[in-house]
């Protein structure tokens, strides 16, 4: 093992390698002290190992031991074979083991995407995501889902969250979309401070704090249409209607081609808000800034975020980030580091990166400085988080986990984010006695497309893929004992009886899809679904539509058909908030975090600061009746 001993201090609280109580181990010290000690006793190879990230299934706890191993990830769809909180306890308690079976016993972060609520986990409770989050406008309500979100993590050993994601989105078709609060950044640096500070809780290191994770530095949001050169075919069930090719990555990944001035206005916003509000890591984009990866750029990463803005803990490249700043793997490497990456999430090949860096400090191609400063980074964000004192979960929390209290507040969420779009001749709310309710549509009975994206799978999938309330449950269980609620998923109501319904409701939703595989160069309602609201609308005199979308869809010539149009987003577990505003328990009260546009030619939006007005949208940001 290589030594790489930098010269001891001369602190009085510094006691020797031989104690049994080294100085690190001491909660009493300050994190300065301790991470000072630890890292004078660190070898080149521990160094390394702390600053690798490796996805769960691509090591094994005695991988954690053998290259000391920093941080563990499930990737989306990362999940134990048994997926239940006593299998999350074990998964992440087993590597957490390992660790602190090595020399010097330093715990790992395990790290997760719990992007709306521990959505891997089979039973957390599912929240909106940030889309309809940004609709609600409410910080107090995004702080709580940060508390209750944290709550779930740390119950199972996780006190990490890639998110909130605080991109500001500027083209509806991008597959990102909805893990935006909003186009508009102001919003988005609001809400994504109190989701920070949600999670992370008054003190970072309390039993169930957790570390919040903004990202895509810098510019995600602002790619252009047709720049990525992400090569990942299309999967199936992903009709890409008028697509050239067969890849489906289109936007996701692209190129933010804007210069200085606009790309601080629009887009550093949030992540000066996520500074102040505590964030302690920040994860680079795998996107590009006038035609470098974000993983290579040495002024935006060093020079801008931790010189210029001050941010001292550390940087986590995104899914083999790395990988994409060069073909040679090497080079990569190096540059990555060397642009101010501090610890790499490494998929699968961690040998291939650690023997690199390896090779790189041999070489002086990064310098040990540079080595000490990422790990120096890395070991105070674990103090501050008190890993040494928490590396695993208190058990009694447990039954925090899809809890009745955390459901309670889904619902409320749902409710508070829904936009009334329109509402003719009072169509809505309904009446909880009307005598025959019509209901129609997949997606008025289905978990999995109510939750969306990275939910128990990376890309969610459609059916009952968790517990939940869906909308058809939660309207059977708010209508009167007198009412009768028929659902056919396709519509097909017409043997019922010759008299048309006094109510129909229509629940569409966009297939699940996450990241570049939600690219979608038409975002307009399916030939299916228009044939629904058609067939739909000769069978009652009401006809509610509620829409299911990660993004605002093209509804412009259907709207005619329709008397009442709700903007649901992606709602997640707690359908019942959707009835409880149909049937007028709650006011409507969203108003839309994007504009809605009419056509195709009013996307992308144009941002203010470069000059765009608020065209024509169908309806406006900030619309909502
Ligand atoms: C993983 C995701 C990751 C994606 C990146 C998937 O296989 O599950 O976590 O974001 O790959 O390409
Ligand atoms: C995504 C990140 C995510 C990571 C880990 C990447 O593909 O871009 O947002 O945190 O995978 O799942």
């Amino acid at each position: 093992m290589t030594q790489n001993k930098t010269p001891k201090s001369n602190r009085s609280d510094q006691v020797s390698f031989s104690s049994t109580h080294p100085v690190y181990q001491d909660p009493s010290v300050s994190i300065a002290a301790r991470v000072e000690d630890l890292l004078d006793r660190m070898t080149l190879d521990e160094k390394i190992g702390q600053m690798t990230q490796v996805e769960k299934n691509s090591l094994n706890p005695d991988t954690v031991k053998q290259f000391f191993i920093g941080s563990v990830l499930s990737g989306g769809g990362g999940y134990p074979p048994e997926n239940t909180p006593a299998g999350w306890v074990k998964m992440v308690g087993d590597f957490q083991e390992a660790a602190m079976q090595t020399r010097l016993g330093i715990p790992i972060l395990y790290g997760v995407d719990a992007v709306h609520g521990h959505n891997n986990l089979y039973g957390a409770v599912i929240y909106p995501h940030n889309i309809g989050l940004g609709a609600t406008r409410d910080p107090d309500l995004v702080y709580r889902i940060g508390r209750a979100t944290a709550e779930e993590l740390a119950a199972t050993g996780v006190y990490w969250n890639f998110a909130p994601t605080v991109a500001v989105p500027q083209d509806i078709r991008w597959g990102r979309t909805y893990e935006g609060f909003s186009q508009d950044n102001r919003i988005v640096a609001q809400l994504a401070s109190a989701y920070i500070k949600g999670l992370q809780g008054d003190r970072l290191n309390g039993p169930l704090s957790v570390l919040a994770n903004p990202k895509h530095y810098l510019g995600d949001g602002g790619t252009t249409w047709g720049s990525s050169q992400m090569l990942f075919p299309i999967p199936p069930g992903y009709i890409l209607e008028g697509v050239d090719n067969q890849f489906a990555f289109k936007i996701d990944q692209g190129d933010t081609r804007l210069d200085e001035a606009a790309l601080r206005e629009i887009h550093l916003t949030p992540y000066i808000a996520a500074l102040q509000a505590g964030a302690q890591v920040v994860m680079p984009s795998l996107s590009s800034w006038n035609g470098l990866k974000l993983h290579a750029h040495r002024y935006l990463l060093t020079e801008v975020l931790k010189g210029e803005l001050g941010f001292n803990g550390f940087i986590i490249s995104d899914w083999a980030g790395i990988d994409q700043v060069s073909a040679d793997y090497y080079q990569a490497v190096v540059t990555g580091i060397n642009a101010g990456i501090d610890m790499s999430m490494v998929p699968y090949d961690y040998e291939r990166f650690i023997s690199s860096l390896k090779r790189a400090v041999e070489k002086g191609d990064i310098l040990l400085d540079r080595i000490d400063d990422a790990v120096q980074r890395i070991l105070s964000v674990k103090f501050k988080v008190g890993l040494f004192e928490r590396p695993k979960p208190d058990p009694r929390h447990l039954s925090l986990i899809g809890s009745a209290a955390h459901r309670e507040l889904g619902r409320e969420a749902v409710a508070k984010s829904l936009v009334l779009l329109k509402n003719e001749a009072h169509a809505l709310p309904l009446s909880k006695s009307a005598a025959t309710i019509l209901v129609a549509g997949k997606a008025a009975n289905d978990i999995g497309l109510q939750c969306g994206g990275w939910t128990i799978e990376w890309l969610g999938q459609p059916g009952n893929i968790t517990p939940g309330t869906t909308i058809l449950s939660g309207i059977q269980a708010a209508v009167s004992s007198s009412a009768r609620v028929v659902y056919d998923s396709d519509g097909r109501f017409e043997q019922l009886s010759d008299e048309i319904a006094e109510v129909g409701i229509v629940v569409l939703a966009e297939i699940p899809y996450a990241e570049g595989f939600g690219d979608q160069p038409d975002p307009s309602l399916s030939k299916v679904d228009i044939l629904l609201i058609e067939r739909m609308r000769t069978l009652c005199q009401k006809l509610v539509v509620i829409l299911l979308s990660g993004r605002p869809l093209i509804i412009t010539e259907q709207l005619p058909d329709m008397d009442a149009l709700v903007a649901a987003w992606l709602p997640g577990t707690e359908g019942q908030g959707v009835a409880d505003v149909l049937f007028g328990d709650l006011p409507f009260s969203g108003r839309l975090s994007f504009s809605w546009p009419r056509s195709m030619d009013q996307i992308p939006i144009v941002s203010p600061s470069l000059g765009g007005r608020e065209t024509d949208a169908l309806f406006p940001i900030g619309f909502g009746l």
